[in-house]
């Protein structure tokens, strides 16, 4: 392996052309486009961590580390912007970042967004799965055995150990992830509609929580509004909130999904942009809202649940009506998330396989459904896979800290950019982007920062096995530096 081919710089050009393909559906405008943004980002950041990181971490102060979440999200989101709408093709950071920063560089990013999208889809079903058993439990139909309809392993106190649970198989996590990858498989037009009329659910019962709660607020419940430090990093304070911003980013992955289905959208450089941002902020707004009157309603030291909302709810016998409403919410809402990670996950397998770093087979499209059926299929089998036998609970902030870094890398890409292609037609342009970018970097470096150190060493781990999948296969198989193959 040499450092120059490994710095190599695919063309803009050459994406260029890729996204006038037209071997998949264009069939998205702005409201499917929208409605996939936040179809991805709503789901167990808003229903589960809240409560977590505010009894443990930012208290009723956890509004402000939704806001400065929100914030580095926009950040990232304005550069993600740009590129999607002068490089609209399915790869997203990963095609960003080989047209600026070399082919190391997107197979790092390309390795890391499975983490993203494919390990986010697996936390996700197991998530999914606790709700549906909950609510099976609530109507007294509970048919299904705790052995399946949990992970066979969980992981010990260090992260790193295994051990057996005496269960088989988390059966709904699996089924879910199956129905979704199956809608998925059968068209882009179809999963959209799906998503977005479970879109319209979740966000109705988002607002009915906080246009009912708002009634119960209890003001003495935001006080103290930053409970003081007790003295270890990230225990309440002002490193508290900053600790809970990077738990609640969680609430935040999704948006970017919408720049891989960028060959499906009718207008790319216009929607893109409109997709990601405008989704971004409908739902920042949603959870400062929801996260005020959730610490309203309850001491925030109540929270400590895995169902905060309901808890939150039913602390007023008045709203105790609306917890049922949310637990088919929250079974609604990540039901979304999971279709919109698996589409992203395929796309970019998709394009990493056309530039030569995956095998060809990732890269095939159904003739009859114009899909990545391949590549769906795949993700499927993997995600229903570790969701249904691994300790997924490890594996969240694994999903955090893989996002971050693509977001920080198309922070970069887009500076990079400006300054050795200044002529490319931009038809989105990130505003005062030596300002923007640079937050980007520092707000999302920030919050990776804040993750806890195993998960640093797991990141390391699957990197270290990353660059071995590359040396072993992608370096070798590269299109860029065989064109005579191409
Ligand atoms: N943002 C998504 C969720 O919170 C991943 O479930």
């Amino acid at each position: 392996m040499n450092i120059k081919g490994m710095l190599a710089t695919k063309p803009i050009a050459a994406y260029q052309k890729e996204a006038s393909e037209k071997s998949l559906k264009r069939a998205l405008g702005v409201p499917a486009l929208v409605a996939f943004g936040i179809g991805g980002i709503i789901g167990t950041g808003i229903f589960v961590l809240t409560g977590l990181a505010a009894a443990q971490h930012a208290g009723p102060a956890i509004v402000l580390s939704f806001v400065l979440a929100g914030v580095g999200c926009m950040f990232a989101g304005l550069c993600y912007s740009e590129f999607a709408a002068m490089v609209p093709v399915a790869g997203s950071a990963y095609a960003y970042s080989y047209a600026t920063l070399g082919e190391f560089v997107a197979w790092f990013v390309g390795w890391n967004l499975i983490l993203e999208y494919m390990m986010a889809a697996s936390t996700v079903a197991v998530g999914w799965s606790r709700y549906f058993v909950k609510l099976l439990d609530h109507y007294g139909v509970n048919f299904i055995p705790p052995s399946l309809s949990s992970a066979p392993f969980e992981a010990g106190q260090t992260g790193f150990h295994v051990h057996a649970t005496g269960a088989i198989v988390n059966l709904p996590a699996v089924a879910i992830v199956g129905a979704a990858t199956w809608l998925c498989y059968k068209g882009i037009k179809e999963s959209a509609f799906v998503n977005t009329i479970i879109v319209a659910i979740k966000v109705t019962i988002v607002l009915a929580v906080i246009v009912f709660g708002f009634k119960y607020i209890n003001v003495a419940n935001w006080h103290p509004y930053i409970p003081a430090n007790t003295g270890t990093f990230g225990e309440f304070g002002l490193s508290g909130v900053a600790m809970a911003s990077a738990i609640i980013f969680f609430a935040y992955i999704g948006f970017d999904g919408v720049s891989t289905v960028a060959q499906e959208a009718k207008n790319p450089q216009r929607d893109l942009p409109i997709g990601m941002l405008g989704s971004l902020a409908i739902c920042t707004v949603l959870y400062i809202l929801m996260s005020a009157v959730m610490t309203g309603l309850v001491p925030y030291t109540q929270l400590n649940d895995a169902a905060p909302v309901a808890v939150a709810l039913e602390s007023h016998p008045q709203l105790a009506w609306l917890s049922t409403w949310v637990i088919w919410g929250a079974l609604f809402g990540l039901t979304s998330v999971i279709i919109t990670m698996i589409i992203p996950q395929a796309r970019i397998w998709l394009t990493m396989s056309r530039d030569g770093l995956l095998p060809k087979f990732f890269g095939a499209v159904h003739p009859k459904f114009r899909t990545p059926h391949v590549s769906t299929l795949i993700t499927g089998v993997l995600a229903a896979t570790f969701g249904g036998l691994l300790p997924i609970g490890i594996l969240g902030e694994l999903v955090s800290i893989g996002t971050l870094i693509a977001f920080i890398v198309v922070c970069l890409g887009i500076m990079v950019l400006r300054v050795t292609r200044p002529e490319l037609k931009r038809p989105f342009r990130v505003w005062a982007v030596w300002f923007t970018a640079p937050m980007g970097v520092l707000f999302c470096a920030g919050m990776a920062y804040s993750l806890p150190t195993p998960t640093w060493v797991r990141l390391l781990v699957w990197s270290l096995i990353g660059i071995v999948v590359y040396a072993v296969y992608g370096y070798r198989n590269s299109r860029l530096r065989a064109p005579q193959e191409s």
